[in-house]
């Protein structure tokens, strides 16, 4: 049984982070960025490493590794036994993660790694290791890293390219050509997305009637903001996304540290800007004609070391070493 290393990108979250979450349709696009894992057969044992940090279970209990990192990387050893005791064969694997992706930054990078890993151990079993089969595993390491995710990180990694996604069974691809004009800037600070999910579901238990006022102006200004990337209009586009930031603030998930990046972003030229992902710190998206976006992305790397012009990953989930 061979070595097989996979890779899977990240994510930003164009319009509707939280909403998608309440059942709404949110458009999503796979970036430049990816996780990648490779999958090696072993004796016995799940191994997985990531970085300098490893963690050996045998027979589920930890036998070696790092305390740190037992939780975090917990949800791939279980996904991985499950997809082992699905098909046999094999006594154990081990997983070696290198993620070009941050962290808790709200790029997706848990999904990235999750789907990246599922596609390797399925194609190393010569098992079904179709988007389906790689997304059902995938889910089931998400719901423990969030509980309550709504899919869109763990689709948009399978399939790459943009999505308007609204469900597992309801999801459809999108082209645009906004790319070469949006900004990822890394404005520090993170937070995990399961708390900022259980945060806005207070706010939903707390305060209905002000959900369902929210989810209807997003639900307007997802027509607004399809209408506005169709017609490669990005001062349009960008107007929404100011729009969709304003709503993500008065649920609660924007920071001050947020709040800063977005207007160093529109200082430095962007139409508009928002939040990306769960929010509460983490990585801020901006729109803004390409050469404009181009001398912010120069110009603000100095203050925030994460930050890139992003291009699309029209290829989602893939077998690197095939
Ligand atoms: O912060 P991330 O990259 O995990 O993105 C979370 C997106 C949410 O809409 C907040 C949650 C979800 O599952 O859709």
């Amino acid at each position: 049984m061979r070595q097989v290393r996979s890779s899977a990108p990240a994510k930003v979250i164009l319009f509707g982070e939280h909403f998608v979450v309440a059942g709404r349709p949110a458009l999503v696009t796979a970036i430049d960025r990816r996780a990648y894992v490779t999958c090696s057969p072993r004796s016995r044992g799940i191994l997985v490493r990531s970085g300098r940090s490893m963690v050996l279970w045998d027979r589920g209990r930890v036998v070696e590794g790092s305390s740190q990192v037992v939780n975090s990387l917990r949800p791939y050893q279980v996904m991985a036994r499950t997809i082992l005791e699905e098909h046999g064969g094999v006594e154990g694997v081990e997983l070696e993660i290198m993620s070009e992706i941050p962290r808790g930054a709200g790029l997706g990078s848990s999904a990235s790694v999750a789907v990246a890993s599922a596609k390797a151990l399925t194609t190393m079993l010569g098992v079904d290791n179709s988007s389906e089969a790689v997304i059902r595993y995938a889910m089931t390491c998400e719901k423990m890293i969030h509980g309550r995710p709504s899919g869109i990180d763990v689709h948009i990694a399978a399939a790459g390219g943009t999505l308007l996604y609204r469900s597992s069974s309801d999801w459809t691809s999108f082209t645009h050509n906004i790319s070469p004009g949006i900004l990822v800037i890394d404005s520090g600070g993170r937070r995990g997305t399961g708390k900022m999910v259980e945060s806005v579901q207070t706010f939903v238990r707390n305060k209905p009637a002000e959900f369902q006022e929210l989810t209807h102006v997003y639900d307007e200004l997802l027509k607004e903001s399809i209408e506005a990337i169709e017609a490669s209009n990005l001062r349009r586009v960008g107007m929404c996304m100011n729009i969709n930031q304003m709503l993500l603030r008065l649920l609660g998930v924007s920071s001050n540290s947020i709040e800063r990046a977005i207007n160093s972003a529109i200082s430095a030229g962007a139409y508009g800007a928002k939040l990306t992902g769960a929010g509460g710190g983490g990585c801020v998206i901006a729109v803004g004609e390409a050469d404009v976006m181009r001398r912010a992305a120069e110009a603000l790397a100095k203050k925030y070391a994460g930050s890139w012009l992003a291009a699309v990953a029209v290829e989602g989930v893939r077998v690197e070493n095939a």
